[in-house]
């Protein structure tokens, strides 16, 4: 008897093999109205399965990627465009990892071209996984609690300092859970990831945690490269550049296919999205030749008249823990005490309840004119000068941008991290 106990206290301290964890999302990624890649990371290797439907109860689709991984990337295709799919991840038929409902799904993006009513949440340099940051996000959340959120942006610098996986994992993946597995986030690289990635290899953790369009899988024509790259979504054509770790010259090959691109979208909206403002006077100075090595300035002289000449409409960046939103602006390429009458295509407030909605012809007119803003302050803020002349309204205020497009209407809403709105501007077509 005595031998018997024995052995069962033996076979007590063996160790066992203790079922793999989810400690990584999932999260949505590389959305198209007919595809959806969904990631999540599992503790040990393992394999991988998505389980997915038009409703909890007819979930039966399945794929799943080949072999064990630890990070798990799996693409669904052939999905309807404009359709709430239901979602479980797994490693096995039977071994599901999360529960249906309302946060376990997500609604393909509509079929490219037409219009229809979009909200898009942009956030700027809030990777500081802080109080901050997330009273930035719970602003936001209680705000749009009854309006998805179809898309959302990181305008770079989303996790400090060094962009290393543990300070992604803190700023990114414990902050924003629900909106991670339920919205696809198209991000842009800053300095600080850029202390734990390279561009010219795609290398490093800002690569490997993200799927991003290098063939134009998501509209707009092929760049090669992860680092940049567009996307469609209704009506609007998304343009990400990388404004750190790419070659910035006029010439270079992240210009050259610019130019292209701009001149194949058919969209009614351009944004255009990369870290380093063209104009700002926050924690940053745009009239610095060497403020963050000459970036700010090349980004503006080199960039920004290929994107007006391209139509451009609206222009974010980050990297000044700030918030500056311009007039409707053109062909302001110098320092900002260059700047002339000329270059204000609408010196007013842009408020439909103010002296009016900034107007721009249909067509991506080049020219025409583009609003210009610095959204950095999702995670800090830091002061600075703040007045620079481009700009309409400067505030060292924490918040994130929300644009809000119907048709040929656009309108952006800068909230702050107490619920309060302290911009807000109409762009108009026709
Ligand atoms: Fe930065």
């Amino acid at each position: 008897m005595n031998r018997i106990r024995w052995w069962l206290f033996l076979l007590f301290l063996l160790p066992t093999q203790a079922s793999p964890k989810v400690i990584r999302g999932p999260y949505l990624q590389l959305a198209t109205p007919n595809s959806m890649v969904i990631r999540w990371r599992t503790d040990q290797l393992c394999p991988g399965m998505v389980r997915f439907g038009l409703t909890p109860a007819t979930a039966t689709n399945r794929t799943s990627h080949s072999g064990e991984l630890s990070e798990h990337v799996v693409r669904l295709s052939g999905l309807k465009p404009d359709t709430r799919y239901f979602y479980e991840v797994g490693r096995a038929t039977n071994l599901w990892f999360t529960s249906f409902g309302v946060t376990n799904s997500f609604v393909t993006p509509p079929p490219i071209g037409p219009a229809q009513s979009t909200r898009v949440w942009v956030l700027g340099d809030s990777g500081t996984a802080n109080r901050h940051q997330a009273a930035v996000r719970d602003a936001y959340y209680a705000w749009s609690f009854d309006r998805r959120t179809d898309l959302w942006l990181m305008l770079g610098d989303n996790a400090y300092s060094t962009g290393t996986d543990k300070q992604y994992q803190k700023a990114v993946f414990d902050m924003y859970p629900t909106m991670l597995r339920t919205s696809p986030l198209w991000p842009t690289l800053g300095n600080h990831d850029a202390g734990s990635a390279n561009s010219p290899t795609q290398s490093g953790v800002y690569y490997d945690i993200f799927t991003l369009p290098t063939l134009g899988q998501a509209g707009g024509l092929p760049s090669g490269t992860e680092a940049y790259y567009s996307f469609d979504y209704a009506n609007i054509h998304f343009i990400c550049l990388d404004s750190h770790d790419t070659d910035r010259s006029p010439n270079g090959a992240m210009a050259q296919w610019l130019k292209a691109d701009l001149e194949s979208t058919a969209r009614d909206w351009i944004i255009c999205f990369f870290h380093h403002p063209p104009y700002t006077k926050g924690s940053h100075d745009s009239d610095s030749l060497t403020d963050s090595s000459g970036r700010l300035v090349q980004m503006r002289e080199n960039i920004v008249p290929i994107l007006e000449a391209g139509g451009v409409d609206l222009v974010l960046a980050g990297h000044s823990h700030d918030y500056e939103r311009s007039y409707l602006i053109s062909g302001a390429y110098g320092f900002s005490t260059n700047m002339i009458a000329a270059n204000f295509v609408d010196h007013g407030d842009g408020r439909q309840n103010g002296t009016g909605a900034y107007q721009k012809p249909a067509g991506n007119e080049p020219h025409a004119g583009a609003v210009y803003i610095v959204a950095g302050s999702s995670g800090q803020t830091s002061g600075g000068p703040l007045n620079h002349r481009a700009m309409f309204l400067s505030l060292n205020k924490l918040g994130s941008l929300v644009l809000d497009v119907n048709g040929l209407e656009l309108d952006a809403t800068f909230l702050t991290d107490r619920g309060s709105i302290r911009d807000y501007f109409t762009l108009k077509k026709r």
